[in-house]
């Protein structure tokens, strides 16, 4: 009723009464005159570009409870069916009264959690250790590498007064079996003369055995055996010359030949590396 009496109201500009009336019944005083007043219009209904929309969301009937799937209105129950599950099979026998003061047993419940967090740390810097080692051992030498890295020289095969080269870590390896003369000799060198002093003592763990790394100290070529001014080592490059000691006597090298580690392990084997 009330939407009606609204719409009629919009309504009432272009319903104005277009004849007067006298109230006694006697002719009228003056004819009906037209009056053209300017229309109102009721504005259009708003277009629906939705399924949604706000009005068709308001309730339209008296308000009622409903519960349906397209319902307008949403009903929430009290849920007082649903069963609280008992977690008392989970729970610390010491927490179990909820009467009873549990700071009494705190020191007890920490101490456990305590001792599952030591645990677990522990084994979780086990398993660090354990990766950490795994992955850094395995950036080593392989086995077959450092096999590679030692050599070991029979030194029954080599004659006196010869010079073997081996191969060695990708260099050339000098053995040099000493005459007694050379040994004589090279002890006999004054050290004010040489460019890189050293004892000939210093350089050869037994006088008759010269190991050297057959590198030249200047710019690396390989020195050729029993040649030179001094018996010793030539090196053709650039002329360096090196004695029965692997000791520079003369020419551009700075440095006497390098001796690498070795060993003897008995009479007759010697091991390199
Ligand atoms: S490399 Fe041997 S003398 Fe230059």
């Amino acid at each position: 009723m009330l939407s009606f009496v609204a719409r009629s109201a919009n309504a009432s500009s272009v319903t104005v009464a277009a004849t007067q009336t006298v109230a006694n019944g006697t002719k009228a005083l003056c004819p009906a005159v037209s009056i053209q007043i300017e229309r109102t219009l009721v504005p259009p209904a708003p277009q629906k570009l939705t399924t949604n929309s706000l009005t068709a969301s308001l309730p339209k009937n008296p308000i009622r409870a409903a519960a349906s799937l397209g319902g307008p209105i949403q009903v929430r129950f009290a849920h007082t069916d649903i069963q609280v599950p008992d977690f008392s099979a989970y729970r610390r026998s010491s927490v179990k009264d909820n009467t009873a003061d549990t700071r009494s047993s705190a020191a007890s419940r920490q101490g456990f959690s305590y001792l599952i967090v030591g645990s677990g740390a522990v084994g979780g810097a086990y398993a660090a250790k354990s990766v950490v080692g795994e992955f850094v051992s395995s950036m080593s030498a392989s086995a077959d590498v450092l096999a590679l890295a030692k050599i070991e020289v029979k030194l029954n095969d080599i004659p006196e007064g010869k010079n073997v080269t081996f191969k060695w870590r990708g260099k050339p390896l000098f053995i040099r079996h000493r005459t007694a003369a050379e040994i004589d000799a090279e002890s006999n060198v004054d050290l004010s003369s040489l460019r890189d002093p050293q004892l000939d003592s210093d350089r050869a763990q037994r006088p008759e055995w010269l190991v050297l790394l057959g590198v030249c100290t200047h710019l690396g070529c390989v020195p050729i055996a029993n040649s030179g001014d001094f018996g010793g080592y030539y090196c053709p490059c650039h002329g360096s010359h090196y004695d029965s000691s692997g000791r520079i006597r003369k020419g551009p090298a700075p440095l006497n030949l390098e001796i690498p580690t070795h060993t003897f392990v008995d009479e007759n084997t010697l091991v390199v590396g």
